[in-house]
């Protein structure tokens, strides 16, 4: 058995695109996983299969080539439902992504369960498809949107949870299992824990924690689960939903069309069996099939190893940041809250200015307000610098950040 460190220094190998230079021969050193991640072949041949060996539309036709395809598409769902430890898979829901899967909640959910004077209750980090629908959905029905504050060290401040609770009208609180921007780890079984005794529903938005560390639903017993299947190797365009059946069941259904439905009359319609109710059109298929994938390929390295590797990576590359010259790094050091996302800023240096600079050494990195503008205006800034790392980063890729960044330093005499 291979261990977790040579699995580590051989996973690059899968990555055709990391062999790529950029910028005059530069060899390609990506750090913004928490926007994207790069595919492995056997994500990418996965797909190309399915087009060339078993395309066909599913759920309908009878013939051989529609049986293939529906197996395939479904065999997926079970391997979310292993991945994130579902034992129905009735209560699983393909959708576009972690912002789709959001909107069908705020729209699904929300339009028939949220009143006048009710509260939904977010966060200061969150991304703005986790505070947009809330928007939208609270404007529309005269209920309120409140936020969970966040302290200096960008960790949630419960005790604002606790008062919000208190007023007896929250029916949602949804939280970011990790934050985009500062890698912050929500207390999650805390804030559930708070949220249970209060009779209040949770979502979980786990586009960020989903590709990084074990995650298990049944044990965090939260309501709803939304993440994205290209943050974790997996296609663009494919994520999940997940909905506690005895919800599901009282939820209408989000877009009408083909496949979601039982019978069809001319003014009424009855719907399909779940989760198909909220599956409408033809679907995704051949990126359904690319994200289970991509889902075989981490469960082989293991989420476990996945987050030491972070750690490791994560603990190097603070140390060394510490060091240069007038750079700030926002949110908590403590490494056990906070996974592989890095933001910060140098003093007045625009951080547009700082991305162009260490691009010209091949390093991307993310720079902007990262859809999250509520948190940029906690922080007080317009914008940070974002490096994010994944499983086939290395130490020596963090090396060359921080050279690069403190070049920056140089050229703006800091
Ligand atoms: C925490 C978080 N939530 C939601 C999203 C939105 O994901 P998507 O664009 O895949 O729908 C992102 C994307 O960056 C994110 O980081």
């Amino acid at each position: 058995m291979q261990s977790a460190q040579t699995t580590f220094e051989n996973i690059r190998k899968d990555f055709p695109i990391l062999k790529r230079t950029v910028r005059d021969n530069k060899p390609l050193v990506y750090l913004d996983n928490a926007s994207t991640t790069q595919k492995p072949t056997q994500v990418i041949e996965a797909i190309t299969d399915y087009y060339k060996n078993h395309n066909a539309n599913i759920h309908r036709a009878v013939y051989a080539l529609a049986e293939e395809a529906t197996e395939l598409y479904e065999k997926t769902r079970d391997k979310v439902a292993d991945f994130i430890n579902i034992s129905n898979r009735e209560e699983i829901i393909f959708v576009r992504g972690t912002t789709e899967a959001i909107n069908l909640v705020a729209y699904a959910w929300g339009r028939t369960h949220v009143k006048e004077g009710d509260i939904i209750v977010t966060t200061e980090y969150e991304h703005h498809s986790n505070i947009v629908p809330w928007q939208l959905l609270t404007q529309e029905k005269g209920a309120k949107l409140e936020y969970i504050g966040m302290d200096d060290n960008g960790e949630l401040i419960l005790e604002d949870l606790d008062k919000l609770l208190g007023t007896g009208k929250v029916k949602l609180v949804t939280f970011s299992l990790m934050s985009n921007v500062l890698g912050t780890i929500s207390d999650a079984d805390k804030i559930i824990a708070k949220c249970k005794a209060a009779g209040v529903f949770t979502l979980i938005d786990g586009a960020q924690a989903i590709p990084h560390m074990k995650v298990d639903i049944e044990k965090l017993d939260c309501d709803f689960f939304a993440f994205s299947g290209h943050k974790m190797l997996g296609p663009t365009g494919i994520g999940i939903l997940w909905v506690r059946k005895s919800i599901l069941e009282t939820m209408k259904p989000f877009h009408g069309g083909g496949d979601m439905i039982r019978e069809v009359h001319k003014y009424e319609t009855t719907w399909n069996d779940l989760p198909y109710k909220f599956e409408a059109g033809t679907p995704n298929i051949a990126d359904v099939v690319g994200l289970g994938a991509a889902i075989d390929y981490l469960s082989k390295i293991g989420m476990d190893n996945i987050r030491q590797h972070e750690i490791e990576l994560t603990s190097y590359a603070i140390d060394k940041l510490s060091d240069v010259k007038g750079l700030h790094i926002y949110g908590t050091k403590d490494i056990s809250k906070r996974g592989g996302v890095i933001s910060f800023n140098f003093a007045d240096v625009h951080p547009h200015d700082v991305a162009q600079i260490i691009d010209e050494e091949g390093i991307a990195i993310r720079s902007g307000h990262h859809c999250a503008q509520v948190l940029m205006e906690r922080l007080d800034v317009s914008a940070t610098s974002r490096a994010s790392f994944y499983i086939y980063n290395t130490k020596e890729e963090i090396d060359k950040l921080i050279n690069s960044l403190n070049k920056v330093a140089k050229v703006f005499k800091l």
